[in-house]
């Protein structure tokens, strides 16, 4: 089902201040699909599920699932969470202790009184993917702090409802679980029709689970798009900071054509990508550390002195002084170099992305 808001507010009032934590939140999520929203710390994104889900009362604004208007404070409509037909799984998961886990999977389906042969059989299913098969009868209390979300994941999605809202899912779990439950899930969600709204600070885990990303900033969405869009060509420098590593260095728009802009930066005169920008404009040229290529193939060479050179494992993180910029780039983990090397390198135009100030 669709998800639609329009013109979402909600201010908090706290200690003399007004905190604007939705300032105004327009988005539509598409149905059947896996949504996140990214952001930094406090920028809004529990607050606007909250709101969605019904657990907090916008100040502004109108919701809709599907065809139903769940809240309108306009129309003075307010749907209680209950009756949204939604699942969730919060930051902090709230699950029974005292209860078994199979108990408290079962939950959803037993208020819904399914019969028994029926439950078992969907417990079972949603406890094997999680990963918890074997602990269907040890009290929740004494799981650990992993296991008890994953016991909160496995409630959300036994009902398999339309919608499903998740809080930071898998922010207690290790590393390598997190990477293989990020994987499950999103093969498990592709799997069903359902709509999924996820929320996230963390980049990789929104690059590599969603369909669209929307990112937040102080109360806002400021961009919408696929991962590869926000990565590669997004329009705000915030967002293509945020996203993933980045040179940022301000420019000068030089001329346009029909394929290329060129700027005159710190680095030199660097053919970009092409961005409608007017002649004389201050941009700013976004360039990956993973696309500056140690060799003169492309088209924008360079010259540079190799400063630091760092072996994290799978690369090397390097950093080249060009003038006053220094550079971030990933070099291969065979990389032969030295600290203090004169190297030439070069960049692809379409790797040079601008964005606005
Ligand atoms: N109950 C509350 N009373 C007062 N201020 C609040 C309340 N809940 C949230 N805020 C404020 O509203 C803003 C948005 O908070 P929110 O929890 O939505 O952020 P977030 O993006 O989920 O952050 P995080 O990634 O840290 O979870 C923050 O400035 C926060 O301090
Ligand atoms: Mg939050």
């Amino acid at each position: 089902m669709e998800i639609r808001i329009e013109g979402l507010k909600k201010y908090y009032h706290s200690e003399g201040k007004t905190i604007k934590a939705l300032d105004g939140v327009d988005l539509t999520i598409p149905a059947n699909r896996i949504f996140t929203l990214l952001g930094p710390s406090g920028c809004g994104k529990t607050t606007l599920l909250r709101c969605i889900v019904g657990l907090e009362t916008p100040d502004e604004g109108e919701i809709r699932i599907g065809d139903t208007t769940v809240l309108s404070t306009q129309k003075n409509i307010y749907v209680p969470t209950e009756n949204r037909g939604l699942g969730m799984v919060f930051q902090t998961y709230a699950i029974w202790p005292h209860m078994n886990v199979f108990n408290n999977v079962a939950y959803p389906l037993q208020n819904r009184k399914l019969p028994g042969k029926e439950i078992r059989k969907r417990v079972e299913k949603t406890l094997k993917f999680v990963q918890l098969e074997g602990l269907e009868q040890r009290p929740a209390s004494r799981l650990s702090g992993g296991q008890q979300q994953r016991v909160a994941l496995a409630r959300a999605l036994v009902a398999e409802p339309e919608v499903i809202l998740f809080d930071e899912p898998l922010s207690n779990l290790d590393a390598k679980l997190r990477e293989e439950t990020r994987k499950e899930l999103r093969t498990f969600l592709s799997g069903l029709e359902i709509t999924a709204v996820y929320v996230t600070h963390d980049r990789i885990e929104a690059l590599a689970l969603s369909d669209t990303i929307g990112v937040m900033r102080a109360g806002s969405i400021i961009e919408i798009g696929t991962p590869k869009k926000i990565y590669f060509d997004a329009d705000h420098q915030f967002v293509a900071d945020f996203i993933g590593r980045a040179n940022l260095i301000r420019s000068t728009v030089i001329s346009q054509d029909t394929e290329a802009t060129v700027v005159d930066s710190g680095i030199g005169r660097i053919i970009c990508h092409k961005r409608d920008f007017p002649q004389g404009g201050e941009v700013i040229l976004c360039i990956r550390p993973e696309f500056i290529n140690l060799d003169t193939q492309q088209r924008n060479v360079i010259s540079g002195i190799l400063e630091t050179m760092i072996f994290v494992g799978d690369a090397y993180e390097g950093e080249i002084r060009v003038g006053e910029e220094l550079l971030m780039v990933k070099l291969a983990p065979n990389t032969q170099l030295e600290e203090g090397a004169q190297v030439d390198f070069s960049i692809s135009p379409e790797h040079c992305l601008l964005v606005s100030l």
